[in-house]
């Protein structure tokens, strides 16, 4: 080791450093004064010399300390530790407080396709994977992005598909698996997501486990409800299926009743039996490890039942019990709803989470679960702070809309859903699906614009039921009157199938004119609108994720405020849902503007029209939407009136910047 001060004399000079050197080894005080003195006089040497390139590392040290050179050093350094704390700073600022933005599932609408009825490639008459293949574009020209498709499983079609003879298999009247990843391909590409049904309460009685169930095979003996029954005696209890009449049938087979809380032949899985949950989750893990997007639950509540399988009371004890025949007639206390329920859907969602954790795939959970009255049951569905469960349940209400069209009813139904659910939740709206009648023929043509437009402004997800974006209406059948074709043009089977003359249900006669070519060409039709609202809620943020706030309700009309902190453009909805057209006077709403331009009515001649806020004038199922320009926002001076979602980030900072304006 030699010391720079040594080694720079030793190169560039014989004099007291050279000589010295000799004699440092002696002692080591007397070493420490030579060197003290030797720094003095380096120094003085250094000086004389200029920087050279080549230094040697030692020399560089000596330079490098001189002030000249040190203090520029330093300054830098701190420099730049003070920037990258800085930037660190505002990059945890900037996540924190800016405003979030939607995932996918909250950003579109969900359209249900339901395929029998979507669009017929090969000419059977039933609907298939490759025709929703080949009418891609319509959710590209209507701006919907997220998917919700039916089931397409292999099955007896019993239940059209919710009786699933094969969980990881297409029913060939659908296609094949190949051209499900072919749709599924395309869709990402398009940037559309997939969601598939998951029916977890039960098989068909032709699942492979349910054969061996009822053969009493080892591993499936307890995969179904089963206990015992005499052929011709009394059924175990009392309970009944959602179809009608007891939920208990004798298998000859295995000697016992097995339980089908539907059809017969749908039998009820035992999710008493771990091996049946860890089935489901491998069923799970197989469709989203081909890509799916999300699961819509089929009808959850009823997986599982109470041990002791004791007669349910009845709603009205006085009823002869023969005549106990309807899910109506008794309370489902012991075959829905059970506790341990949401244990196994969090399970479920947590296998979810785990895929959704690759960037941009996350994996979408809707609930679907009828609780009428007890809404509070639905609400358990959203999950709580600590453990997640389904993104929503859906929100079933507005399907009552056709009860009693009126503004205060819709507020209400509106409210029973707004009032109840969790802080911070992510409401949303459905106004039709396979099971209901279409609510334009419940409703009535005339509401059918009024209903798509709450829809679609009202905070939340809405869901369209395929058809309703062109205001189809029910078939007159018996059954299944709401899932006749989809109305593509006025050619042939409407364009459903145009190779044979088959289709599985009649096409609604009203095709020739209620159709997606002829709407496309007019731009007041329902489609037009449609696609409008739609287009508007995308691209403006008071839409999408601001506030919701009750302004006005009455008989007629129901009239909401979406605004956002620090926007000066809010908008004011105003429909008339009820029997008579009104002047509706929102003089004393101090934070609306004196005059207000209508930026869309459902009846488009009044669009642009002008009116001063103490006279709103709407007809019969018209609905306006309002753009209006304000400093003053509705929400702070109401709290009790207006809804945020936190997830729609609402910031306290902005909402300062907003006052500072
Ligand atoms: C859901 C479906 C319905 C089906 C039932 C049984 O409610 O929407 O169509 O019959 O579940 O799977």
């Amino acid at each position: 080791y030699y010391d720079p001060l040594t080694v720079l004399s030793l190169m560039y000079g014989d004099g007291p450093a050279a000589r010295d050197n000799i004699s440092v080894s002696d002692s080591e005080e007397k070493r420490d004064s030579i060197g003290v003195k030797r720094l003095s006089d380096a120094r003085d040497e250094y000086t004389q010399i200029k920087p050279y390139a080549g230094m040697p590392k030692e020399v560089l040290v000596l330079y490098s300390s001189k002030a000249r050179y040190r203090v520029p050093r330093e300054i830098l350094f701190w420099l730049t530790v003070c920037c990258t704390l800085a930037l660190v700073a505002v990059t945890i600022a900037v996540i924190a407080l800016s405003p979030k933005c939607l995932s996918w599932w909250q950003a579109s609408p969900v359209y249900q396709i339901y395929p029998r009825s979507f669009k017929d490639s090969d000419g059977d008459g039933v609907g298939d994977l490759k025709g929703i293949k080949e009418k891609l574009d319509h959710f590209e020209y209507l701006n919907i992005k997220s998917i919700w498709i039916s089931p397409f499983y292999r099955s007896p079609m019993k239940d059209f598909g919710y009786d699933v003879e094969d969980f990881r298999d297409i029913d060939p009247l659908f296609g094949t698996m190949k051209d499900f990843e072919e749709l599924l391909a395309t869709m990402h590409s398009k940037g559309l997501r997939l969601i598939m049904d998951f029916i977890p309460n039960h098989t068909s009685d032709r699942h492979r486990w349910f054969n061996l169930s009822r053969t009493r095979d080892p591993h499936y003996e307890d995969y179904y409800v089963w206990t015992d029954c005499k052929p011709d005696g009394p059924k175990p209890n009392n309970w009944v299926s959602i179809f009608g009449n007891s939920s208990w049938t004798y298998d000859e087979v295995r000697g016992q009743c097995y339980l089908h809380q539907f059809l017969k032949e749908q039998p009820d899985l035992n999710f008493r039996n771990p091996d049946v949950i860890n089935e489901m989750i491998d069923i799970i893990h197989f469709w989203l490890d081909k890509g799916v997007d999300g699961f819509r639950m089929d009808a959850v509540k009823h997986m599982l039942e109470a041990p002791h399988m004791r007669d349910e009371p009845q709603v009205d004890p006085n009823k002869p019990p023969e005549l106990v025949t309807t899910e109506w007639d008794l309370h489902s206390d012991y075959t829905t709803s059970q506790v341990g329920l949401h244990d196994i859907l969090r399970e479920f969602r947590a296998q979810m989470d785990i895929y959704s954790q690759e960037p941009g795939r996350y994996r979408f959970m809707v609930i679907e679960s009828y609780d009428y009255e007890e809404v509070y049951k639905t609400m358990m569905y959203y999950g709580t702070k600590l453990e997640k469960e389904g993104d929503f349940p859906f929100n079933f209400y507005l399907l009552d809309l056709p009860q009693n069209t009126s503004g205060a009813w819709a507020k209400h139904l509106v409210h029973l859903w707004m009032g109840n659910m969790p802080k911070g939740k992510w409401p949303n709206w459905v106004v039709g699906n396979h099971d209901r009648t279409r609510i334009s023929s419940s409703a009535g043509q005339l509401y059918v614009r009024a209903i798509n437009m709450l829809l679609l402004t009202l905070p939340g997800t809405a869901t369209t039921y395929y058809g309703e974006e062109i205001g189809m209406e029910n078939i007159n059948v018996t059954a299944n009157p709401q899932r006749s074709p989809l109305q593509w043009n006025a050619n042939m089977n409407a364009g459903f199938n145009d190779k044979t003359n088959l289709t599985w249900l009649p096409l609604h006669p009203d095709y020739e004119t209620v159709n997606v070519e002829a709407q496309m060409k007019d731009d007041g039709s329902v489609l037009a609108q449609y696609r409008f609202l739609n287009t508007l809620r995308q691209s403006e943020l008071p839409l999408n994720r601001g506030w919701f706030c009750y302004v006005h309700t009455d008989a007629n009309v129901f009239s909401y405020i979406r605004e956002l902190d620090g926007l000066k453009r809010a908008f004011l909805i105003v429909v008339n849902f009820g029997k008579e057209s009104v002047v509706t006077d929102l003089s004393s709403v101090r934070e609306l503007p004196d005059e207000l331009k209508v930026l869309m009515s459902t009846n488009k001649v009044n669009d642009g029209k002008v009116f001063p806020k103490s006279r709103i004038q709407t007809e019969v199922g018209e609905g306006l939407v309002i753009q209006y320009s304000t400093n003053t926002r509705f929400n702070p001076n109401h709290p009790e009136e207006c809804y945020i979602s936190e997830k729609a980030c609402y910031l306290e900072t902005i909402g300062i910047l907003y006052k500072c304006q």
